[in-house]
């Protein structure tokens, strides 16, 4: 696998794929890499020719400077999954060269009003910014994102039909550890005992219809976790229900498809 930590050794290596007509993937990353993550890059594989993942802890879009600096990091294991996963590359710029490329704003409407964009203002601000740069130098055919962050993957989606980017951007669907809880890098910081409990997130959402609201409210107050949100949303032909809020110190998120 090519690491790629320049944005000279990265054009140079996007450069000599497009000589050959070959498709590229792209799997822009924060790190800390998981199950979720490798379903991804498994998916670029299938699509493409050529996979590349990021690994950037993008703090333009961090609305908690402790969330940022806790964010968890472990570079070596990341580079050994992705290589035992076939990437072809990964690019783990600076914040220097990734702040030295052009940026957009994008206007995201209501998408930037409601669940995450009500809850941490200028999150998707930072989002649009930093994939727009990475998207502009790794030059991806697809770009991948995983549907556990749903309303990040629609706002790519926007930013790119907004700027007439010729990129496909796909989601796939979110991975779950065996208790149900949805897969994230942050779900490292939840001591033991939280981590194993957590499943009730997932068993909530799916009990969501069957049971009064004010019951799965008393039920998440229960186990502890302090909810911001529960909304259902229906975006296109999908609706959903999404659930946010903090648990044993650390914000999670999570939805699921609903009829
Ligand atoms: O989903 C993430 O990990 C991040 O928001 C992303 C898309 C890599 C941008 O920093």
């Amino acid at each position: 696998m090519n690491v790629l930590r320049t944005l000279e050794d990265l054009n140079l290596f996007v450069s000599k794929i497009k000589q050959t007509g070959k498709t590229i993937g792209f799997v822009p990353t924060m790190g800390f890499l998981h199950s979720g993550h490798i379903s991804l890059i498994h998916l670029s594989r299938k699509k493409t020719e050529v996979t590349i993942a990021s690994i950037y802890v993008n703090p333009s879009q961090f609305n908690d400077s402790n969330d940022f600096e806790k964010y968890p990091k472990n570079e070596k294991n990341d580079l050994a999954l992705l290589e035992q996963n076939s990437c072809d590359a990964v690019f783990i710029p600076t914040r220097l060269e990734i702040e030295s490329l052009k940026k957009v704003s994008v206007d995201l409407g209501d998408l930037d009003n409601v669940m995450e964009g009500r809850f941490r203002p200028g999150h998707f601000k930072g989002v649009v910014e930093v994939v727009y740069r990475l998207f502009s130098v790794v030059k991806p055919d697809k770009a991948f994102f995983g549907e556990k962050d749903f309303q990040q993957l629609l706002v790519i989606q926007k930013m790119v039909s907004d700027t007439k980017l010729p990129i496909d951007i796909l989601g796939a669907p979110v991975v779950r550890e065996s208790n149900g809880l949805a897969m994230s890098s942050r779900n490292s910081r939840l001591s033991f005992e939280a981590r194993e409990k957590a499943g009730f997130i997932f068993e909530i959402l799916n009990s969501f219809g069957q049971v009064k609201r004010s019951v799965l409210e008393n039920r998440l107050q229960g186990y502890g976790f302090e909810l911001e949100y529960l909304e259902t949303h229906c975006f296109g032909n999908q609706n959903r229900l999404f659930i946010a809020g903090v648990y044993d110190g650390v914000r999670l998120i999570d939805n699921i498809k609903i009829k």
